[in-house]
């Protein structure tokens, strides 16, 4: 049996003058020092006193779904019981990724999805490994100041609208990825998501009020109104669902591969619909559209391999210059939800995130970016002899902050049992994308554009930035932050893991890793455990509320850290490879209702 650890079993007990020695600064102006030197000695006190009576936050134990078979993680129960009745059939990870993704863009509307682009990494049980980036494009005659109306920003067009519309990802990203890696023929892996459109399937309480939540978006679009309400009325949990349009489509989907979505009757209905509404995506645009396989980024962490996926996602670079910085720090000795481990590693997510402000963009059109150097151990360490264990830094006044995302994108977690292994995120950006259903085609489009950055020079302290690399082009793809990761040690699978959240994913994978790692928690606990992020601009921690103690958080704010409580980030559904007994652990994030790890056993 584990030990658990409470934080503050490992604060020295000589006191807590090694987490509050005089911060240098002081000591260089006399009087600053002595005014800091009175209010920190009563700080102390009153944190000491509260320290004796408040213990710090301890992770919840809790047990993961087991088994010896395979296993499906996902935010939705019908998604993660089609992906293991296939894997059930015979089919291997890749699969049974494919027949949930299909499945969850008809039961999970809000972000499953044929009309957005996510990326998709694969690793064998030999440790080969490949990452498939089905990105959404800017299309042809998209422009970098597109989202400008008479020189000014214009937030009707870049999130919202026909503007906001990427060209399509998902059908290609996974066909190809079937195609280097399924089993089963395609067709077999787009039925069961036909089933589900054509005959129906009961909506889920969550289901229900998510869709009474999205109507109002709707409202402009006719065709999203008739597939997702009940002529105007809502849904009520466990009435049925049906969209025999989506159902056509995902049929032409199963009989022509990609031909049956970028080309022919369903590229005709999406050209339409722009054409009609001042959007840009053509059929040649569509036809044009490719998705990639790119080789995984590669790090190392207290021994266990990472691997993630590469530009144009932000994700793996980030999580693995945090690793690489975090490594040079004892984070189990500072303690699990101790101000001193919440500190440093808010350090780390502050310093990769300015890097990926910076540097990062579509590698296509961006090919000087110094990936390797923003990879490396030394830049790692670069990074952590800058930071003040003490203290806060600050958020250099680069002039511009980023605004807050919102989750709802879905990543799921796939191993079969030969213990190959999917990490998978995709999306339609926004909660149901844009809103917009194709008409006669029934499904939703992405409103991804938004990931680009506004425009030329836009950069403002209200929130826009206009740096170069992730300005749209034609044919570009925008900057995202998906994270769909695996770890190895000695060789053999240990975890595959990743989140929703835009910006947070980053930080919510990262911290899934450290829990796992530096903790040594269970899959369950794991994903139970509490999630913060600092994002470089703005200068602030977000943490889930109630998971930080008020003494914790004084601590922080001692150190000169800016908090604010958000109400949950991400929807992490992974699972962890317990070698020693040859079982799988299945983590699944109940933030999301309908989350469910189904089983081969
Ligand atoms: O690619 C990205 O990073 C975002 N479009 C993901 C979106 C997401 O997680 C939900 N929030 N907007």
């Amino acid at each position: 049996m584990r030990e658990k650890r409470f934080a503050h079993d490992s604060y020295p007990t000589r006191g807590l003058t090694t987490y509050f020695p005089l911060p240098v600064s002081c000591i260089l102006d006399r009087s600053r020092a002595i005014v800091a030197l009175e209010t920190m000695h009563k700080l102390i006190g009153l944190l000491a006193i509260a320290l004796f009576f408040t213990p710090q936050p301890v992770w919840a134990a809790a047990e993961p779904v087991r088994t010896e078979g395979g296993m499906v993680v996902s935010a939705n129960d019908i998604g993660s019981k089609v992906g293991a009745d296939i894997l059930k059939a015979g089919g291997n990870a890749m699969d049974a990724t494919i027949a949930t993704a299909f499945a969850m863009a008809v039961t999970h509307p809000t972000a499953g999805n044929i009309g957005g682009g996510g990326f998709l990494l694969f690793r064998a049980a030999n440790g080969a490994a490949d990452s498939y980036d089905f990105r959404e494009k800017a299309p042809a005659k998209a422009t970098a100041d597109m989202f400008l109306t008479d020189g000014k920003y214009d937030p009707t067009k870049h999130h919202r609208g026909y503007l906001s519309v990427g060209v399509p990802g998902t059908v290609a990203g996974l066909h190809l990825a079937w195609k280097e890696h399924g089993s089963l023929k395609w067709e077999q892996l787009v039925e069961p998501a036909i089933k589900l459109a054509r005959d129906g399937f009961p909506v889920s309480i969550d289901l229900a009020s998510s869709l009474a939540g999205a109507l109002k978006g709707m409202q402009p679009y006719p065709a999203s109104v008739a597939q997702f309400s009940k002529n105007g009325a809502p849904y009520k949990a466990g009435e049925i669902l049906k969209q025999p349009d989506l159902a056509r489509t995902l049929e032409r989907i199963a009989a022509n591969g990609p031909a049956g979505f970028y080309e022919g009757e369903t590229a005709e209905l999406i050209e339409k619909e722009m054409a009609s509404h001042g959007g840009l995506i053509t059929r040649k645009d569509l036809k044009a559209y490719q998705a990639k396989s790119r080789k995984p980024v590669r790090g190392t962490y207290r021994g266990y391999e990472i691997l993630s996926v590469p530009p144009p996602s932000s994700g793996g670079i980030g999580i693995i210059e945090s690793l690489n910085l975090l490594e040079g720090y004892d984070l189990r000795a500072a303690g699990y939800g101790s101000a001193q481990s919440i500190h440093l590693i808010a350090e780390a997510m502050r310093r990769s995130f300015a890097d990926r402000a910076q540097f990062i963009g579509d590698p296509d059109f961006n090919p000087k970016m110094p990936l390797e150097t923003l990879l490396s151990k030394d830049h790692g360490s670069a990074l952590r002899r800058t930071i003040d264990p003490i203290r806060a830094s600050v958020s250099s006044p680069t002039n511009f902050t980023w605004p807050i995302e919102s989750t709802e994108t879905t990543h799921f977690s796939v191993v079969d049992s030969q213990r190959n292994a999917v990490s998978i995120t995709y999306t339609l950006e926004w909660g149901y994308g844009s809103s917009i259903v194709v008409p006669g085609a029934g499904f939703l489009l992405n409103n991804e554009m938004g990931d680009f950055n506004a425009g030329t020079g836009l950069t403002t302290e209200s929130g826009l930035i206009g740096t170069k690399p992730n300005l749209a082009l034609p044919g570009k793809r925008m900057l995202s932050s998906m994270s769909p990761t695996i770890l190895a040690k000695d060789g053999q699978l240990f975890m595959v893991t990743g989140s929703p959240g835009g910006r947070t994913i980053i930080n919510t994978t990262l911290l899934t890793i450290l829990y796992a790692v530096d903790f040594e928690m269970n899959a369950q606990e794991v994903v139970d455990a509490g999630r913060f992020h600092h994002q470089w601009l703005p200068d602030v921690i977000r943490y889930e509320d109630q998971q930080i103690s008020p003494d914790t958080l004084a601590m922080l704010k001692a150190k000169g850290h800016q908090l604010k409580p958000i109400s949950q980030q991400g929807s992490a559904q992974i699972i962890i490879n317990e070698v020693a007994t040859h079982t799988l652990a299945g983590g699944v994030d109940r933030r999301d209702a309908d989350a469910f790890a189904a089983t081969t056993q």
